[in-house]
């Protein structure tokens, strides 16, 4: 296991000096801030397992950064250092989340029993991989060759301004990027505004991006901003961007051109600085050719293309991921399931995945929940599942120019996610809402799929 990295917060140069020494000795790893400000930046770059901060600080003190760190990240240990006589000061600090005190000056074995005592609360199952599900929620895991290549690509594009479009099935990771891309980019400070195209009512979508004045229609009482205004120094991510009402589509290319627009019931021109970033599980360029999207704000989104595969298509993720998740629930749900079972495994392998990561996250969850033994086995895998993977397989087939000619590999995959699909209906009684919840797909997905494969809502 690597070591643990500890933040040592103190303005006295001394202080740090020797207590880097001493924590040095003990084996971690020590990073050093002189004020609160200081800490808040080291934090936000590198992941910590213990704070260790003075009080009395220029600028943001101890307690400030304690406030801070309780918000942030609540679950991170900090240590008070204080000077005798303030002791009551630190025991404020206590009530307000601190993990622990020490009184200066201290000896070497009194600073590693507190700080392995924080450690060890930190790393609830003393494994790296729960330290980092605590650290970061929004952690993108996977193992692929395209997931990597999709690691690099965040890397390269957060420093640029440059507008992004991120395509994909449902479930893939889109959102999780498209925040990827903004905290990695310069502009991680300021604010990341959501807009869900497809959430908001056709007649709402402008007010929503652009705000309105007041008096605008009835209702408006006061002025109210937008999105693109609330997003200003920031990033705005566009989501489900393929669903804007064709009418507000030339309003929205005009806002991107010109980083300016008027809001409703207003005169005066707003002028922003924002970030785009857009994302569709729909393919643009086929509603590009069917006269539903704009071609000209298709191709002023689509300046920086990533399309993130489904699961199905990255099977080397699969398994990564259920490690990921059984983890993240163990910690969340404080259950403590030990592994997959070799069979489920192999039933994970070979199933098509329909509502991606996201199904697979859902999942996991509710056999962590479920779970009785040590291990996940079998019979937390629902129906569905199991009567897609158990189906004996098809006979390999000879691979003629037949069987290859004409996307056998594709209607293979619609004929099974047809078959997920009926049967999931059929065991939620015909319920839209409730099989799409199931499958982890949107109502919305769910229904554009049962029209795709002409399904029936129920058994009427
Ligand atoms: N690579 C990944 N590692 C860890 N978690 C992931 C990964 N990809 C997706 N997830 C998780 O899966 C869920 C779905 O991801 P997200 O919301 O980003 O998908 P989406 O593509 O925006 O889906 P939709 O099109 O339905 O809106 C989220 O809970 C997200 O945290
Ligand atoms: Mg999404």
């Amino acid at each position: 296991m690597k070591a643990a990295k500890v933040l040592v917060v103190d303005d006295e140069l001394n202080m740090r000096t020797v207590l880097k020494a001493m924590l040095k000795k003990e084996g971690y790893d020590v990073v050093t801030a002189a004020d609160g400000l200081q800490a808040l930046k080291f934090l936000r770059e590198e992941k910590f397992a213990v704070v260790a901060t003075d009080l009395k600080m220029p600028g943001l003190d101890g307690m400030g950064l304690l406030g801070r760190i309780m918000q942030d990240d609540p679950s991170l240990p900090v240590i008070i250092l204080t000077a005798y006589g303030t002791v009551a000061n630190a025991v404020d600090a206590l009530k307000k989340g601190a993990f622990d005190y020490l009184t200066k000056p201290f000896e070497q074995d009194e600073l590693k029993t507190v700080v392995l005592k924080a450690v060890k609360t930190r790393l609830i199952s003393d494994s790296d991989l729960s330290a980092a599900i605590d650290a970061d929620p929004h952690r993108i895991v996977g193992a692929s060759s395209r997931m990597a290549e999709i690691h690099e690509i965040i890397r390269k594009v957060s420093p640029t301004t440059t507008t992004v479009l991120i395509t994909g099935e449902t479930g893939t990771g889109k959102e999780l990027i498209a925040r990827a891309i903004h905290r990695s980019s310069t502009r991680k400070e300021q604010p990341f505004i959501k807009i869900n195209c497809a959430a908001i009512a056709e007649n709402l979508v402008e007010s929503e991006l652009f705000g309105y004045e007041r008096g605008a229609f009835t209702g408006a009482v006061t002025t109210k901003p937008g999105r693109f205004e609330l997003a200003h120094l920031g990033t705005l991510f566009l989501d489900e961007v393929g669903e804007i009402p064709r009418d507000m589509q030339v309003k929205l290319l005009q806002a991107i051109q010109d980083q300016s627009f008027e809001r409703v019931g207003g005169l005066k021109t707003v002028s922003v600085d924002v970030r785009l970033i857009a994302a569709t599980n729909l393919n643009l360029l086929q509603e590009v050719k069917e006269g539903k999207f704009r071609e000209d704000l298709f191709y002023r989104l689509n300046v920086f293309p990533i399309h993130v595969p489904p699961l199905r298509e990255r099977t080397e993720d699969i398994l990564t991921l259920s490690d990921y998740f059984l983890e993240k629930f163990n910690w969340k749900l404080k259950r403590s399931v030990k592994g997959i079972d070799a069979e489920v495994r192999d039933c994970f392998l070979s199933y098509p995945w329909p509502g991606n990561i996201r199904e697979l996250e859902h999942l996991l969850e509710r056999m962590v929940l479920m779970a009785e033994g040590p291990l996940i086995t079998m019979k937390l895998v629902p129906a569905d599942i199991t009567a897609t993977t158990r189906e004996p397989r098809p006979a390999p087939m000879a691979l003629t120019e037949e069987t290859t000619g004409h996307d056998v590999l594709k209607s293979h995959m619609e004929g099974m996610e047809r078959q997920i699909i009926a049967r999931c209906l059929e065991e939620c009684g015909g319920n839209v809402t409730r099989a799409a919840e199931r499958l982890g797909l949107s109502r919305k997905g769910l229904q554009l799929k049962m029209i795709k494969h002409q399904l029936r809502k129920s058994r009427e």
